[in-house]
């Protein structure tokens, strides 16, 4: 009784979190590893590379937070967090080839070391066994799912591509490729979670919001963390983005609010993708608020993620999904 009451006093943490879903990331684990092997030497070389480096698994364990708190048994969302998690590792394969990153979990990349075909290739490999997986299911629903997740993320990063060295990217674009890239991966792991745990559509609408808003926080952070973060902390090379002449929300605010001089050097170093002027971009994100506005943008967005999920029957897997949108927000890496 003490014990329950002490521990209902204290703040959940990310080893509340971890001890809750220690045993089913287990199973997830052992999925993703009992699918990675190939006859192709470089293809378990890579996979294993990347798959193996760590990561923190946010997809998988949402599918596994959602489903048990929709009160989910089966075996099958530890396979579809698999899925979830080798569809997120190949377009981490492909995304660090266009953004020509060279570090990755703390590692260097994939495409540092093999080269940028290899990635490319092996991504094209990590996609199609997610696929095979999915089968396994036996549900259409959950198989369109991912089929038209695949096709959005596949489409949210040209959309990208398309706003690289534009300094005229509008936030209302930026937010389409964020929902497109990542909150989408992130919707569809609740949503799976909804479906497996055959929620009614009241909970399968809030479990999905609720995905949606943790993803296009997780990103928004993301990119801020991109400008202010310690490389060896972030697992990722800081200052990418820059580098790469790519119009976050950072860059895109402090164009909007800032003076002609900020905004000459914002929209300079957007088109030339030059990361000497970094600390001079650091400087003005910092002074125009723009950075501060990224964080509170993502603020929102995690109170949005829990408010979609407070009509939910109260449960361990509902705190720590609300613990995971405040994660999401305050994290470092
Ligand atoms: C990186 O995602 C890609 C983004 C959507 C920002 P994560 O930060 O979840 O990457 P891992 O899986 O933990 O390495
Ligand atoms: C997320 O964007 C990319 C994907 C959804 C694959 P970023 O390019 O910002 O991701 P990181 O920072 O390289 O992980
Ligand atoms: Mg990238
Ligand atoms: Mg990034």
């Amino acid at each position: 009784m003490l014990e329950a009451a002490a521990s209902m006093n204290r703040p959940y943490s990310l080893q509340d979190l971890k001890k809750l879903t220690d045993s089913d990331m287990l199973r997830v684990n052992q999925v993703i590893s009992d699918h990675l092997a190939s006859e192709v030497v470089l293809i378990n070389q890579l996979s294993q590379h990347i798959i193996l480096s760590g990561g923190k698994r946010l997809r998988p364990m949402l599918v596994i937070l959602t489903a048990r708190a929709c009160g989910h048994e089966g075996e099958d969302d530890a396979l579809l967090a698999a899925v979830v998690e080798f569809i997120h590792t190949a377009t981490l394969l492909h995304d660090d080839v266009v953004d020509d990153s060279d570090m990755r979990r703390g590692k260097q990349t994939a495409s540092t070391i093999w080269g940028n075909e290899a990635a490319v290739l092996v991504g094209d490999y990590l996609y199609s066994r997610a696929f095979q997986m999915m089968i396994k299911a036996r549900s259409m629903t959950i198989m369109d799912l991912l089929a038209n997740t695949t096709n959005t993320i596949a489409q949210g990063e040209v959309l990208q591509l398309l706003n690289i060295r534009d300094p005229n990217t509008s936030e209302q674009k930026y937010q389409e490729v964020i929902y497109a890239k990542t909150a989408c991966l992130f919707e569809a792991a609740a949503h799976i979670g909804a479906l497996l745990g055959k929620a009614g559509s009241e909970q399968e609408q809030a479990l999905k919001a609720y995905g949606r808003h943790l993803g296009i926080a997780f990103q928004l952070i993301d990119d801020a963390l991109d400008y202010s973060a310690q490389s060896e902390e972030l697992g990722k090379n800081v200052g990418d983005d820059l580098a790469e002449g790519k119009p976050t929300l950072p860059l895109i605010r402090a164009m909007e609010v800032g003076n002609a001089s900020q905004k000459k050097l914002i929209r300079d170093a957007i088109e030339s993708g030059r990361i000497e002027r970094f600390d001079n971009i650091n400087r003005v994100i910092n002074d125009t608020g723009a950075l501060q506005y990224t964080i509170e943008q993502a603020q929102t967005e995690a109170s949005a993620a829990k408010n979609a999920i407070a009509a939910l029957d109260d449960s361990e897997y509902r705190q720590a999904m609300m613990f995971l949108a405040d994660y999401a927000v305050e994290r470092h890496c």
